[in-house]
């Protein structure tokens, strides 16, 4: 059903993600005039606060969380919003919230971040409250599980209540503007497509890397470790996008479809090519941080890093090592992706620095947004020796291409478009169910080999291993 939703309730509204993105996201929207101008939005938590001193918290959360000058439309939002606390674990108290959210206009769009423990019985006290009607769609926040079968259990439990395509699984990588260019380069332009292939291509690397640590979330990360914590979700969507054909039309279904295949194409990980780490103290940018286990104030086999080499069984990619790394303090934050071409065939010039490197394009998704292409070119001048050739870089950095629009948060988008219902950017559960397959057998083949994480310093790039795995095939990780 198309609507857009006039009423939005937020589940877990004074927790962590509501605070720093959701309810500055939904003021941004606001200000924009993005939103229906009539919505109303109650928040639902544990606390027992009322309508006004949920407003004081949305206040304080935006004024740490929103740039000053986006601010212009908070008194007008803050207006907007109510509050209803309820233990969502019990049925009881659903029948006051449908009464605190009353009959919407158009529609109402609900919004679950809270520990997925209590998506079961939520979904339950929504159905016995009326408030899983037809003009009724669902986002949900991760994590879904820990492993397919959890997931499946929490997808099963939702869908007794909504079908799929009221469904709104958050990946907020999807949401980054630099992600969603990742189809514009690859489907918008000449230029590559005819390349984005094995023949053409050597190997890619994804990065994630994160200088920060555990964060406060003992308990959450870990239980859950950086494979799930990040390869499980995001690092599978940029692979996805990466390797993915030509979809038939920009939209929700034809997208996804891609998506799937190129998921359920991927090879399981043979023993060997994985390296898991921990951090021990170090420092970052100068600062001294302390070790995993003392941020966590006990031993664990929990991984804060891990590098996989991994494999697209199908005919475009066949051969072509996607290399994936994602870890918690290292050197930097950065998020890039590389795309190696292969080396020319055969070489003209044979004098003294004639040596060719490989085409390589990289991709910044964050803080950098750039896009970069190595080219080979004539280092100018009348050298005997031969001609001289150099790498040089053509570069876009998208904050000079694009001066005028002002920077979003990736929510920004998401919210927007459960507001108004596309799905395009948010994770079906088909693909959701084999990123879960291939993670769960990579898990389990730790477990077979009793698999410990090797040990790395804070602010270095990860355990040896991880720099071994990838040269061993020839290759350097960019940096
Ligand atoms: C979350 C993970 O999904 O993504 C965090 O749970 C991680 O551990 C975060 O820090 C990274 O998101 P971003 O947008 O800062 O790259």
């Amino acid at each position: 059903t198309k609507f857009t939703a006039d009423r939005l309730l937020l589940f877990g509204a004074t927790g962590d993600l509501s605070r720093r993105m959701l309810l500055p996201s939904l003021c941004a929207l606001d200000a924009d005039g993005l939103l229906d101008p009539q919505i109303e939005i109650v928040g639902t938590a544990r606390s027992d606060l009322d309508d006004a001193a949920f407003r004081n918290f949305a206040r304080e959360s935006l004024e740490q969380f929103l740039p000053a000058d986006r601010r212009g439309g908070m008194a007008t939002f803050l207006n907007r919003l109510s509050y209803q606390s309820l233990d969502a674990s019990k049925p009881e108290g659903f029948g006051d919230l449908a009464a605190k959210v009353g009959t919407p206009a158009e529609g109402l769009a609900i919004f679950l971040s809270t520990a997925p423990s209590l998506f079961e019985p939520t979904i339950h006290g929504l159905a016995a409250g009326g408030l899983a009607g037809e003009r009724t769609r669902i986002g949900l926040e991760k994590p879904l599980g820990t492993d397919l079968k959890s997931s499946r259990v929490i997808n099963d439990a939702v869908a007794t209540a909504f079908p799929e395509d009221r469904i709104y699984r958050i990946d907020h990588y999807l949401g980054k503007e630099t992600v969603q260019n990742l189809l514009a380069l690859r489907f918008a332009n000449m230029l590559f497509e005819p390349l984005w292939n094995a023949a053409h291509i050597d190997h890619v690397q994804i990065t994630v890397a994160e200088t920060v640590g555990l964060e406060g979330r003992v308990a959450f990360y870990d239980d859950a470790g950086a494979l799930r914590d990040m390869v499980q979700n995001h690092m599978l969507q940029l692979l996805a996008l990466v390797a993915m054909e030509l979809p038939v039309s920009y939209d929700s279904t034809n997208v996804r479809d891609e998506k799937v295949k190129v998921l359920r194409s991927l090879r399981p990980v043979a023993h060997g090519e994985t390296v898991t780490g921990q951090y021990r103290a170090g420092a970052i940018g100068g600062q001294a941080v302390p070790g995993y286990d003392d941020e966590l104030g006990k031993d664990s086999d929990t991984e804060t890093f891990v590098a996989i080499k991994a494999h697209i069984d199908n005919w475009r990619w066949k051969g072509v090592p996607f290399y994936l790394r994602t870890g918690k303090r290292l050197p930097k934050r950065t998020t890039e992706i590389v795309v190696q071409f292969r080396p020319i065939p055969h070489s003209i010039f044979t004098g003294r620095g004639a040596r060719i490197a490989p085409n390589r394009l990289v991709i910044g998704i964050q803080p950098a947004e750039n896009i970069t292409l190595s080219l080979m070119t004539k280092v100018p001048g009348l050298d005997r020796e031969g001609f001289g050739l150099r790498s040089v870089p053509l570069e876009i950095t998208m904050p000079d291409a694009f001066a005028g629009p002002q920077r979003r948060i990736a929510y920004e988008r998401l919210l927007l478009d459960l507001v108004e219902g596309d799905q395009t950017l948010f994770v079906r559960r088909d693909e959701v169910e084999a990123q879960w397959d291939w993670i769960d057998a990579i898990r389990a083949g730790w477990e077979e080999h009793s698999l410990e994480p090797k040990t790395y310093t804070a602010g270095s790039w990860g355990p040896s291993a991880s720099i071994a795995l990838a040269e061993r095939d020839g290759v350097t990780w960019h940096e």
